[in-house]
């Protein structure tokens, strides 16, 4: 597995990898891996040749009162995992490399990304899209995989590949989550074991909505509404919003009738958690 460090580091290789007609799979990610990135690996490996990770704590997608400087890093064990699970190379720059000096140009996908976390997240969208565009040129990979637990980003991003005619094939993997249900993320480090028990309620109300779903309930306030119920006035949980959404404009729905998304975001604690499961009559 090569580490590249430089744009041109990673030109070079991926350039001769097009020559040889090899098929390039990008998982991009922000480093602290955990068993959900991995199962990105897994599941790109069946569609491409070569697998590269990008690890890269993107500046541009933290507002300043956010956790930019203490987000979770540990390359070492990082590079220990991807090399364990057959990845290829690592794209691991730094933020002059992905942001020189005077850079200034942006990506935006303008209305879904206001919505659901946009709103209390107002420029993170157009960060997530700016360096997510900017590692499709980069890698010039075939395909690239996300995870579901960001359903906000991966369809934003859907949707940026669309408007921007960039050719390249998107896999949205399967959230995967711990043994009592608590969707893996590099954020869970932050709980400690009060907050632990309380990030679980997030994913109760979602799977409230669920079971009531399965049961034929199609009104989508009342799912909003037992999904507001089953977290309650729980202390040390803030809700950020929980929400019955159309799987693609990401609006709220009324009767449900198509595909839609149970979705929300809490604070627990300081710690911002997000959690989803789609509902598809
Ligand atoms: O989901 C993430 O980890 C990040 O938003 C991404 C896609 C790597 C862009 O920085």
């Amino acid at each position: 597995m090569t580490i590249l460090r430089t744009a041109l580091e990673l030109k070079e290789r991926v350039g001769g990898w097009h020559d040889q007609h090899i098929r390039i799979g990008l998982i991009p990610t922000m480093g602290f891996l955990h068993q959900g990135h991995l199962s990105l690996v897994d599941h790109i490996r069946t569609h491409c040749d070569k697998i590269i990770v990008s690890i890269f704590v993107n500046p541009k997608q933290f507002a300043p009162n956010e956790d930019l400087a203490r987000y979770p890093r540990d390359f070492q064990r990082d590079e220990g995992l991807l090399a364990e699970r057959g990845v290829d190379a690592i794209f691991y720059p730094t933020i002059d490399i992905m942001y020189p000096d005077g850079y200034c140009t942006y990506v935006e996908v303008e209305e879904l990304g206001k919505v659901l976390c946009g709103q209390s997240r107002p420029d993170h969208f157009r960060g997530v899209t700016t360096v997510v565009a900017k590692l499709f040129n980069l890698t010039k990979c075939d395909i690239a995989a996300f995870g579901q637990k960001d359903y906000q980003q991966s369809h934003i991003i859907s949707k940026m590949v669309k408007d921007l005619n960039i050719d390249l094939k998107l896999l949205i993997c399967p959230i995967v989550r711990e043994a009592d249900g608590l969707a893996m993320s590099s954020r869970n480090i932050y709980l400690n074991p009060e907050e632990r028990k309380n990030a679980l309620y997030l994913h109760r109300a979602i799977r409230k909505a669920r079971t009531l779903f399965e049961n034929g309930v199609r009104d989508a306030q009342q799912l909003s509404q037992e999904m507001h119920r089953e977290i309650g006035q729980t202390s040390g949980i803030k809700i950020d919003y929980l929400e019955i959404v159309d799987a693609e404009t990401l609006q709220p729905v009324g009767i449900i009738d198509k595909k839609v998304v149970a979705t929300g975001a809490i604070f627990v604690g300081k710690t911002r958690l997000i959690d989803n499961e789609i509902l598809n009559p």
